[in-house]
């Protein structure tokens, strides 16, 4: 009661742009017939200064550095005249795409700023009154985007998607997209300037051209309810999206339902789920197909159907409770020079690490959305999933408007991810320190969640406090979680040896459920100290600290999962060490080239020993 209590006090304190404001104008979710992917070569220009915007002295960029202009510089130079260009796309260097500039080319390892990309396409033959859309999977950080020489859209945020329309730009023949992708992140971005990854610029994940009917669907959703019915919206975009007939269907369980939409395009769904469904679960991942249609449009999912709740220090799972077996991903790809290119089969080689090898059924997506493509894969494969938007150590807690940046990621991550029966959890920050002014910031966050999917848990992974062998959780943003989170390095960061963790004494609230969000100790894969008392960096000392860490853990009575950080070593600009890190975080369990540590072992064993639901 009194945590509805809270919940309801930050709703009412919540700030003014009403949740469902924050829905983006276009989501195009769902997959549909007529999409063509734009991944591949493209060519690229770097902007150093930014001059492709803007001139010194903010003057309008001129016209022979604006990148984004339509024009074949070859062909104009080869006429007479005076017209010269200080660009051209069309003859510059070229990388693949979706992929990170970082990792394309060694001038480009540690460039932070503006790149112009550039991609020519004909458009698949136009039909009667057809509109024509791009849909950016992720562009990191900013994007400038430009058709046939007009700018039709921005975007902020490197880990969501954005739709623009460019039904009146779009030509049969040699369409030149061109998109600057500005890196820089300041102050008042989310994430901010300093994080413990790398920084991955660029358009990195795929970008797809959708062309759709006049009036077409544009999300649409369904869910089961602890009451057992099927419940879900369909929102129709276009001049006749009211009053219209629409259905959704799936085949397997012989069951087609119908509504009609309202004055403002969108119907609901609400019918009682069949006998014969059956749950999706970490054991038995079931996905349905689900077609949603219109007259004229039609629109498929695959969706698995269960519940999830909170019941006091228990999380229930279709009823049942269970124990979150997981490990924290960054989403870098496997290899020694990851792009941040997750394709389907990079994030399985991830994610099977999770179900296999450590006998999973969770993973915490940190710190960030990942791609779509990773929660498909969670939802193929059977794990759970949190899902983080980077609200990390360091926000301008004071400013409007970074809360509005943070709240509009947390709904873009949302309306995409909604149809996932994986996505368990929405962590709406990563260790940011305790202050009036920060936690009136993550409550209003919750707020946003609680409103725009009331069915999934709220998280965040706080930091603890510690008073002399006392670990205490205290933090004043707990009222406004349903499971409470920790990262806790005693033993690697600090002056505690390995043995004195037995020692330590966990004072926190029993009434909830908590997860252990981080835990972990470097290791270079390969370095071994055979001593009694073997060193840091050593993966004997990895897999002693996990010993130690886990018999520490398994004494607090309400603990519901684990996360220990991190299944793979990632490359972070914070780590030096010439002979250890040399760029890379090595709290890996295992290598960047996928090489297993010992404490692999140690979690996979621990994992195998817990009772099925615990
Ligand atoms: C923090 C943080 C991680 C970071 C880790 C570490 O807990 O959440 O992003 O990588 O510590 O220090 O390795």
């Amino acid at each position: 009661m009194i945590r509805r209590l809270a919940a309801l006090l930050a709703l009412v304190a919540a700030p003014a742009l009403a949740s469902d404001a924050l829905r983006p104008p276009l989501l195009l979710t769902g997959q549909r017939a007529d999409v063509q992917d734009l991944s591949g070569r493209w060519t690229y220009s770097k902007d150093y200064y930014r001059t492709g915007l803007t001139d010194i002295n903010g003057w309008v960029a001129k016209s022979r550095m604006q990148r984004y202009r339509d024009v074949d510089v070859a062909a104009e130079e080869a006429k007479p005249g005076t017209a010269f260009f200080e660009f051209d796309l069309d003859r510059g260097p070229a990388m693949e795409i979706p992929g990170a500039w970082n990792a394309a080319a060694p001038e480009l390892r540690w460039y932070d700023g503006l790149i112009w990309f550039q991609r020519r396409f004909d458009a698949a033959p136009a039909k009667p009154g057809q509109r024509s859309f791009l849909r950016f999977e992720a562009v990191n950080y900013r994007a400038h985007v430009y058709l046939n020489g007009k700018e039709v859209g921005r975007h902020e945020g490197g880990f969501t998607p954005f739709v623009l329309e460019v039904t009146d730009v779009l030509r049969a023949q040699g369409n030149r997209l061109v998109v600057g992708v500005d890196s820089r992140h300041d102050a008042q971005s989310i994430p901010g300037e300093i994080t413990d990854w790398d920084l991955y610029g660029g358009i990195t994940r795929p970008v797809k051209l959708i062309q759709t009917p006049a009036t077409f669907i544009d999300d649409a959703t369904l869910r089961l309810t602890e009451a057992g019915r099927l419940v879900g919206s369909l929102q129709l975009n276009g001049a006749q999206a009211a009053g219209q007939a629409v259905s959704v269907q799936i085949d397997a369980l012989n069951l087609k339902a119908r509504a009609t939409t309202d004055a403002h395009g969108e119907a609901r769904f609400d019918i009682a789920a069949p006998g014969a469904l059956k749950r999706w679960s970490p054991e038995s991942p079931l996905l349905y197909a689900v077609r949603f249609a219109s007259d004229g449009d039609a629109v498929d999912d695959r969706v698995g159907f269960r519940t999830l709740a909170v019941k006091g220090s228990e999380i229930l799972l279709n009823g049942k409770p269970i124990t979150l077996r997981g490990v924290s991903i960054h989403e870098e790809e496997l290899g020694a020079n990851p792009a941040r290119r997750l394709t389907d089969s990079a994030a399985r080689a991830l994610l099977s690490e999770v179900k296999t090898g450590l006998n999973g059924n969770y993973v915490r997506l940190s710190h960030y959305p990942h791609s779509e493509t990773m929660l498909r894969a969670a939802d193929e494969l059977g794990l759970l999933v949190w899902n983080e938007i980077p609200v990390y150590w360091t926000v301008d807690w004071d400013n409007p408007a970074v809360l509005l940046k943070a709240r509009r990621q947390q709904a873009e991550t949302i309306y995409r991810d909604r149809n996932r029966a994986a996505l368990a959890l929405w962590s709406v920050g990563n260790e940011t320190p305790v202050a009036e002014n920060r936690t009136r910031f993550h409550a209003a966050l919750a707020a946003t969640v609680r409103e725009l999917d009331p069915s999934r848990l709220i998280s965040a992974a706080l930091l603890v406090e510690r008073q002399g062998d006392t670990v205490r959780i205290a933090d004043p943003l707990l009222p406004h979680l349903d499971v409470m989170a920790v990262n806790t390095y005693a033993g690697w960061y600090g002056d505690d040896r390995l043995e004195d963790l037995a020692r330590l004494k966990w004072a926190l609230p029993t009434d909830k459920p908590l997860l252990v969000s981080e835990f972990g100790a470097d290791a270079l894969a390969g370095y071994h100290d055979l001593s009694a008392q073997p060193k840091k960096w050593s993966e004997e000392f990895q897999a002693a600290y996990y010993r130690a860490t886990l018999a520490m853990l398994g004494r607090i009575p309400n603990l519901r999962g684990l996360s220990p950080w991190v299944l793979k070593d990632f490359r972070s600009p914070r780590r030096e060490h010439p002979i250890f890190q040399n760029g890379w975080n090595r709290k890996g369990l295992i290598s960047e080239t996928g090489q297993r540590k010992q404490a692999f072992e140690v979690m996979a064993e621990h994992y195998k020993t817990l009772p099925s639901n615990r």
